[in-house]
């Protein structure tokens, strides 16, 4: 059988509610009616393209499970990650609001995307803390929308990253603490020089924005559900940062599928683990330090307010997962295993997928999250080589 070498620890949540109903509290996050215009907007955008959902068959073989999808968000609008969706979908959305407050009229992307507001948008400023790709989108949107962008980094993004946002035009700036110390700077910062945050995290007092985040991430799903033709996945493996993609994800297919929706699992690294940390202690807790992980994208101490309302209830499985299986698993991946693709996947794609590889060689834990024979499990790849250099490095 395929193997990985790694640790994965594994919290079953006790509020997790399978045959529960979808609440309108959930909803007011993410939901299929919300995401209707959010699906149609964004495919509407130059350069849009479906990305691929693989079914990688000689793995599933080789772990004894039914089916194995990957959707691979690689290609995802050039921008190499599923962020792309969410950030720049919430930057056209502030701006529409912004062209509607001064003059009466909101404009469609399409106008904006012309320049026909240009007056009205081109003062304004956006701005988030990232760790890479959520201010790639926002620097990108802003960009193709015509505002300005200021985007906060931590000590610990990697010179690559830091590029790839100032290429899209926006003022980077380090600041000399964590994840979470950069989102507090740029809220305040935004306060004092009147910049409109578009944060993919949420947080009191912060709570409108961080939606369309998400909604822009159901483009995504949408694609999923289309490409897996009436099938519907047993197990979804997710991994977790702030929360708000697995709250997506969550949301999404409970709204969808009801009581047929898959198990969620949501992984994270060892050391930034503030979601399975908060589902043991049964509400929001923070992990604090350094955050050190290869998984830059997943290097996150607090969770999402919004997500933390789906994904306490959502959740079947909290796993983390050890680093060592990091590189194996975009090596496997570069590769091709077997007959299956060749897939670019960078440090943040992938444990969702390790974490099911590992389960499977073991049957204390294949069996605590249901794995067996008959499971169709999907991974979602959300990011290719966003850092080109350090993926070079790994997949060696
Ligand atoms: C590639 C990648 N995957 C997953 C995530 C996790 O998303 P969230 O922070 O919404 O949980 C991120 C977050 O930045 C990411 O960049």
């Amino acid at each position: 059988m395929l193997h990985i070498t790694g640790t994965l620890t594994h919290f079953a949540n006790p509020l997790a509610s399978p045959t529960g109903v979808y609440t309108d509290v959930m909803k007011d996050v993410v939901s299929v009616e919300k995401s209707v215009a959010a699906i149609r907007d964004i495919k509407s955008w130059p350069n849009y393209q479906e990305t691929p959902l693989y079914v990688l068959t000689s793995m599933a073989q080789s772990l004894k499970v039914a089916k194995i999808y990957y959707k691979d968000e690689s290609l995802r609008f050039g921008l190499k990650s599923f962020k792309a969706l969410g950030g720049a979908y919430a930057v056209a959305c502030q701006l529409q609001l912004a062209v509607e407050a001064k003059t009466g009229h909101r404009p469609s992307t399409t106008q904006l995307l012309a320049g026909a507001c240009k007056a009205d948008v081109s003062d304004l400023v956006v701005c988030c803390a990232t760790d890479g790709n959520h201010g790639r989108s926002v620097a990108w949107g802003a960009e193709l929308f015509g505002c300005g962008c200021a985007i906060y980094i931590h000590r610990g993004v990697s010179e690559g990253r830091t590029q790839a946002m100032a290429a899209f035009g926006a003022t980077v700036t380090r600041i000399d603490g964590n994840y979470d110390e950069s989102v507090r700077q740029v809220d305040a910062d935004a306060k004092a020089y009147g910049w409109i945050v578009v944060s993919d995290t949420s947080y009191e007092g912060y709570m409108d924005i961080p939606k369309d985040v998400a909604l822009g991430y159901t483009v995504m799903l949408d694609e999923i559900v289309n490409q897996l033709e009436g099938e519907i996945p047993t197990h979804v493996f997710v991994q977790g940062g702030v929360g708000g993609l697995g709250a997506a994800v969550g949301g999404y297919f409970w709204d969808l599928w009801g009581v047929k929706r898959p198990r969620l699992l949501i992984v994270e690294p060892e050391q930034a683990n503030c979601l399975q940390q908060s589902a043991r202690a049964g509400e929001p807790v923070a992990v604090t330090g350094d955050l050190t992980t290869l998984m830059a994208g997943l290097a996150c101490g607090e969770v999402s307010s919004l997500a933390w309302r789906i994904l306490a209830v959502a959740t079947d499985d909290f796993l983390t997962l050890s680093e060592e299986a990091i590189p194996a698993t975009m090596r496997l991946l570069a590769q091709g295993f077997e007959l299956d693709p060749a897939i670019e996947a960078g440090e943040s794609a992938v444990p969702g997928l390790a974490a099911a590889v590992i389960a499977r060689s073991s049957v204390d834990l294949s069996t605590a999250m249901g794995l067996d024979a008959n499971s169709r499990v999907l991974v979602i790849g959300t990011e290719g080589a966003t850092d080109p250099e350090l993926y070079k490095t790994l997949i060696q």
